[in-house]
């Protein structure tokens, strides 16, 4: 269920240059899953969209949701402005997340994240701990500068970090670590730019259990409008999907990227 609401700032603070980790309390966060996002009302007249950011972890048990976001232009740039005490105005949360009870204890999984896709991958980690699935995330990023979150997805399973320009971790792209790697985990979560997610849908296209979670633009975020449409590879079906609402998470093979 899509609600509203105006949630607290708890805090707010820069964790790497232009990126902004906020925890945010509120009723909402009991209703809030593991891949779903939260469309957030920008605190000025001018701004009549919403911007659409990843849950990165839920605490049920104090009402506290954490997101982590990237200071791109004007919008971001505000919320990143908003302080411990002021509140935010809120839908959500949306979109229908990542599905974990493909695994269970035992089972291996494997987390791909690009950059500012990297945050929702971190409850995702700490939920499949928590029921005993072995994770191991590879994350990737432009430089060191960039890099975020690998401490936090270290609680959870083994980390590897790659930069493009070799100033941190192994040089590259996440896809030198994961075409290493000689066993599949038996359930992928992917979550990045475009090009890594083309990779992972390629590599893992016949994969039972590989998951893509896709940005696109919004505009009502709640599946009315149409503007968030991505297009499906078998026609049979009917062509389109709306991210903000059948997504952001996508099976591999499914959608044309
Ligand atoms: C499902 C989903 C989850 C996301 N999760 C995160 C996250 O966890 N952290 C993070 O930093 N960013 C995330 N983004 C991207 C984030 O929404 C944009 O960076 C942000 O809206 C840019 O706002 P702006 O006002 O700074 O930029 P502007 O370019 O001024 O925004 C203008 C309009 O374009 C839209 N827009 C701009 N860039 C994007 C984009 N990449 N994707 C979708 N809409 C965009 C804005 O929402 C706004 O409506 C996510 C996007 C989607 C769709
Ligand atoms: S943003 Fe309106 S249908 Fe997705």
């Amino acid at each position: 269920m899509v609600l509203k609401e105006e949630l607290t700032i708890i805090s707010q603070k820069e964790i790497a240059p232009r990126i902004f980790e906020m925890v945010l309390a509120g009723e909402m966060v009991q209703d809030m899953g593991v891949g779903q996002f939260l469309h957030l009302r920008v605190p000025d007249p001018s701004k009549l969209l919403r911007r659409p950011i990843s849950i990165s972890e839920i605490d049920k048990e104090h009402g506290q949701a954490t997101i982590v976001y990237r200071v791109e232009r004007e919008g971001t740039a505000i919320l990143s402005t908003l302080r411990a005490g002021d509140t935010v105005d809120v839908m959500g949360p949306q979109g229908n997340g990542f599905d974990l009870s493909v695994v269970e204890a035992g089972n291996t999984a494997l987390l791909i994240g690009g950059g500012i896709g990297v945050p929702p991958l971190v409850e995702t980690a700490k939920q499949l701990h928590a029921k005993g699935v072995i994770v191991t995330s590879v994350i990737g990023f432009a430089e060191k500068n960039a890099v975020i979150l690998e401490e936090k997805l270290r609680q959870y399973g083994d980390v590897h970090v790659t930069t493009d320009d070799g100033s941190y971790g192994i040089k590259g792209y996440v896809s030198t670590v994961v075409d290493r790697f000689d066993q599949v985990a038996d359930a992928i979560y992917a979550c990045g730019a475009p090009g890594m997610l083309k990779y992972v849908d390629k590599k893992f296209e016949n994969h039972p259990h590989a998951y893509l979670s896709m940005e696109a633009r919004m505009a009502c975020g709640m599946g009315a409008c149409y503007a968030c449409v991505v297009h499906l590879r078998d026609a049979s079906e009917a062509a389109n999907k709306r991210v903000c609402e059948d997504g952001p998470v996508f099976e591999t093979g499914s959608v044309i990227l």
